[in-house]
């Protein structure tokens, strides 16, 4: 018998950027995501006599194999289950190679299939507690559409939940690629860093605001409030690593928020976003996606590869024998 189990990835509209609890990944403060349909992880797991992880058909030995395992064994104590060996074989759709993340599809997918591999029925709430466990945006790659992630107290208030499962708002994301293969500094590394800046706590308060803003304007259907509320907490986000000495923005990155304000002034609604590397993403209603993709193209020429997504659905497990 193996478990299998499909999750999205998503793309944060406010960041979850700084922890208070390393270990637990308790985040410092509320974020809000869309989960995308275009990328996604799918991943068996079946009990097995050695640990063994392959991924994209290649077995994994070294940094990601074990932080896998360490995962897993962290779910094993979790759920008070005696030491077990797995065999896990995952795909990843995500074009990583062009250095979008994955860990969110990723662990929310192993979280998944471990679940259904133990028989243990976990709720949805659950899951993305386990999730989160592995990688803190995993928590929120649990639902679909919209969703927000509580910081919660402790290990078991902090979760995500669904806002909008199906959003009725017409919008796209167009990611773009500018073929940084690998950020030199992680998430994990550069949240640790952001902690010291004396605008935390501001960038704490901005984002418990922003995820009630968020909140608002999709209950209002507002795509151009949405908009604006994520390219200031991407901003935001990346004047914190700034002011800590460092940052994930390239001479690109920062043409691609301009290019969005000047979309903007043409009377075409589009915003920009941008996580822990230079790629970035631009949101648009889907009636617009056509036009923000060819100036896009005609802005970036060869340096660019472009990918568009929508809403995408909520994890899915099954079993098979
Ligand atoms: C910028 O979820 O990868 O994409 O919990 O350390 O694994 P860890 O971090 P991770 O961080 C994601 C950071 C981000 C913003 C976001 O997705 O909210």
């Amino acid at each position: 018998m193996a478990s299998f189990a499909l999750a999205h990835t998503n793309l944060a509209l406010v960041k979850y950027w700084g922890k208070e609890d390393e270990k637990l990944r308790l985040p410092s403060a509320p974020s809000l995501s869309l989960t995308l349909n275009a990328f996604y992880t799918k991943t068996k797991l079946s009990l097995s006599k050695e640990n063994k992880f392959v991924l994209d058909g290649r077995e994994e030995k070294g940094e990601e194999a074990q932080r896998v395992f360490s995962f897993l064994s962290s779910l094993l104590s979790l759920f008070r289950l005696p030491s077990s060996r797995f065999f896990i074989e995952s795909q990843n759709f995500v074009p990583k190679s062009a250095g979008f993340a994955s860990s969110a599809s990723a662990f929310c997918a192993l979280a998944a299939a471990f679940s259904k591999e133990m028989g243990l029925c976990l709720s949805k709430r659950e899951l993305s507690i386990a999730s989160r466990l592995g990688s803190g945006s995993a928590a929120r790659s649990v639902y679909g559409g919209f969703v927000l992630w509580r910081e919660g107290e402790g290990s078991r208030e902090s979760f995500a939940v669904p806002i909008e499962e199906k959003p009725s708002m017409p919008l796209s994301v167009l990611f773009l690629s500018f073929g940084e293969k690998k950020k030199k500094i992680s998430s994990s590394e550069g949240m640790k860093l952001s902690k010291s800046s004396p605008f935390f706590q501001i960038w704490r308060e901005e984002c418990r605001k922003a995820c009630k803003e968020a909140e608002k304007a999709i209950k209002d259907d507002s795509f151009e409030s949405l908009g604006e509320i994520s390219e200031r907490n991407a901003c935001q986000m990346h004047a914190l690593t700034l002011s800590c000495g460092f940052s994930y923005l390239s001479q690109l990155s920062l043409r691609a928020l301009s290019l969005a304000k000047e979309l903007r002034e043409e009377g075409v609604s589009c915003y920009w976003s941008c996580d822990a590397g230079s790629n970035c993403a631009l949101l648009c209603r889907k009636e617009d996606l056509d036009i923000v993709r060819k100036r896009a193209e005609k802005v970036f020429a060869s340096s660019v590869t472009c990918f568009s997504a929508g809403p995408g659905n909520g994890v899915e497990a099954w079993s098979e024998s």
